[in-house]
């Protein structure tokens, strides 16, 4: 790759991930220097990936650190009204995530606008370093919209139970998932000189697959692991009073009975009519329609169908 051409991916990255924690730094009036978290992202996320461990499960890249995950265990303290959406990715994390987001603050201009970019670099549990946790209490917010891919070893289950954050786990039939997974990957804006990263993430589909079914992408598991042990780390907490699983097919064959769903176990009042704006706001045609410069570049919003 040419210099001048990695100069350009840098200043891209540098735009996007500066622009991500700026934006949300103007909301606080005594703001953390988000400049150390910006590097990382640039740098140890998409420049030169960064590969890290924690409990034997590994995450690499694109800004994912145990590092931080493991501080989060150990540290970091949930407010009541936390929703957390715990999801391998692709499984409808963001569809799930514009849910809460409209369920929470959609009479509040402010915070739907503030939230309105909120994405894997900023609500992402382990995503970053700590100090982004600084930033996350410090926004104007009382109820979060957060995120974690990471399966339920990597959590402190008990903390956030005590302190009555919810959880809702998206769900989504892994044949879908993997496409969606491929084609995202196409589209990353990765330094070529990154070779472990096409070594994970190859552009013919035979041997992304096999890669992906072996567990060699490494993604918050361990190796030889995929979506299957994240689904199984979850899966005996489905009947928790504190999660709620969703299933990205049931969304798609009846949403608005599933935002219903959600309404009611976060507690929040809605009449038919909400529901059925938050239906419209959080269909794939407006969510798409609204997509940022980034979700534009890796083409997020791709089709949005089961059985592709
Ligand atoms: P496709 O790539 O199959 O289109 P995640 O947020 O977990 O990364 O999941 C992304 C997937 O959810 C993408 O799948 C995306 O199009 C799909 N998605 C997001 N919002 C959606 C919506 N409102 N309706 C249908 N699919 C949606």
């Amino acid at each position: 790759m040419a210099d001048t051409e990695q100069e350009a991916l840098k200043q891209l990255l540098k735009n996007f991930f500066g622009g991500a924690f700026k934006d949300l730094a103007q909301y606080v009036t005594d703001p953390p220097d988000v400049q150390p978290l910006v590097d990382y992202f640039v740098n140890d996320g998409f420049m030169q990936p960064k590969l890290t461990e924690w409990k034997g499960y590994k995450m690499y890249g694109q800004g994912f650190n145990t590092d931080t995950i493991k501080w989060v265990y150990e540290n970091w303290t949930p407010w009541k009204d936390d929703v957390i959406v715990a999801s391998f990715l692709k499984t409808g994390t963001t569809w799930a995530k514009n849910i809460v987001r409209q369920l929470y603050f959609r009479h509040d201009e402010k915070l739907m606008a503030m939230t309105r970019n909120m994405a894997m670099p900023t609500i992402n549990l382990e995503t970053g370093l700590p100090v982004k946790f600084e930033l996350l209490e410090k926004l104007p917010w009382k109820k979060r919209v957060l995120v974690t891919h990471v399966p339920t070893p990597l959590l402190n289950l008990e903390k956030i139970k005590s302190a009555g954050a919810k959880i809702i786990c998206t769900l989504r039939n892994p044949k879908d998932q993997m496409v969606s997974w491929y084609h995202m990957t196409l589209n990353f804006p990765v330094n070529p000189n990154a070779t472990k990263h096409f070594d994970m993430y190859p552009k013919d589909w035979n041997q992304f697959f096999d890669l992906c079914f072996a567990g060699k992408q490494l993604q918050c598991n361990k190796e030889g692991e995929w979506y299957m042990e994240h689904l199984l780390s979850w899966y005996p907490h489905r009947n928790d009073s504190n999660v709620l699983f969703v299933f990205y097919e049931d969304l798609i064959q009846d949403q608005e009975k599933e935002i219903k769903k959600i309404a009611d176990f976060l507690g929040v009042a809605v009449s038919d009519q909400d529901v059925s704006n938050i239906a419209k706001e959080t269909s794939f045609g407006s969510l798409k329609s609204n997509s940022n410069t980034t979700e534009k570049l890796v083409n997020f919003y791709r089709k949005g169908k089961v059985g592709d």
